[in-house]
This record gives C-alpha cells, structure tokens and sequence, in this order.
C-alpha cells in the first residue's frame, strides 16, 4: 500500500517504478479511500497499541493506493525495498528512507507474511476479477 502522505505528494508514480524495477509485477492496483472504520479494520492487530487511534486518522486522511505484487520471496524482498518501519533506521536505497516523513508517515506499508498477504489482498480485491 502507498499511503496518504506519499500519494498526497504526488510520489505515486516514483514508487511504482522503485517497485517494478526492482523486479515485482503489479498484478492488482487501485486508488481508493479508508474510512476511520476500514483503517482500523486493515489494523485492527494494532489495536491495543498506543498509535492506533492516530494510525487510523492518518490512513484515513487522504486516498492510497493498494496493490497486490508478485515476485518470487516477495514479502521478504519488499521489505528490504521499502526499508525500517521508522525512515531513520531505514537503509540508503530505500523507499522510506526516500519518502517516509516520520514513523507514521511511512510512504508504504508491506505484507508481513504470506498469509497476511492473502488476507490484505483479499480486503482491498476480494470479489473483483484482479483478484484470481
Ligand atoms: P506499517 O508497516 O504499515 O505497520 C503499522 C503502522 O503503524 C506503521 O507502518 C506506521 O505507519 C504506524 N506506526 C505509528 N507509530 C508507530 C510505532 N511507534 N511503531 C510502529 N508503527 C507505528
């Protein structure tokens, strides 16, 4: 998922080329907006953290794009892509440590698991022909 701070900023376009070079196929792709309510269901495994409140006020401030990619060992390959969690620990090269405004402000969010990327492709594509 792009979020809401690099979408706004208009850094769509420059992160889906760091994407496809680095070797993933965009296989499904929309722009949409969360409401607080799927923010917070799309999260819904932070919810006894502290940031939850915000995340879900963040996410849901302003249109992001989801996608589903496709690549061999793609979670653990788009992980080292998009960088740390915080844009400060984030490694050179990276996306975040390009985009990311803040911890929070991350520019992207990446599937930690095949299993939770079937579950989150399913919650943006389930029921569309994208999603085979
Ligand atoms: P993401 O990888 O999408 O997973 C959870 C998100 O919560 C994270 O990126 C950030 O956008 C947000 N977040 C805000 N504060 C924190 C924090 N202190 N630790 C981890 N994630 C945070």
């Amino acid at each position: 998922m792009i979020k809401p701070d690099a979408v706004a900023d208009g850094n769509t376009g420059a992160i889906l080329k760091m994407i496809e070079e680095a070797g993933f196929k965009i296989v499904a792709m929309k722009l949409t907006l969360l409401s607080d309510e799927r923010a917070g269901q799309f999260y819904e495994v932070h919810k006894e953290r502290p940031f939850y409140n915000d995340l879900k006020k963040y996410m849901s401030s302003g249109k992001i794009v989801a996608a589903i990619l496709e690549k061999d060992n793609a979670v653990a390959d788009f992980r080292k892509l998009i960088g740390a969690t915080n844009p400060e620990q984030a490694e050179e090269g990276t996306i975040r440590k390009k985009f990311a405004k803040s911890i929070e402000a991350n520019a992207v969010h990446g599937s930690d698991s095949d299993e939770n990327a079937q579950i989150e492709g399913s919650f943006f594509f389930a029921g569309t022909e994208q999603f085979a």
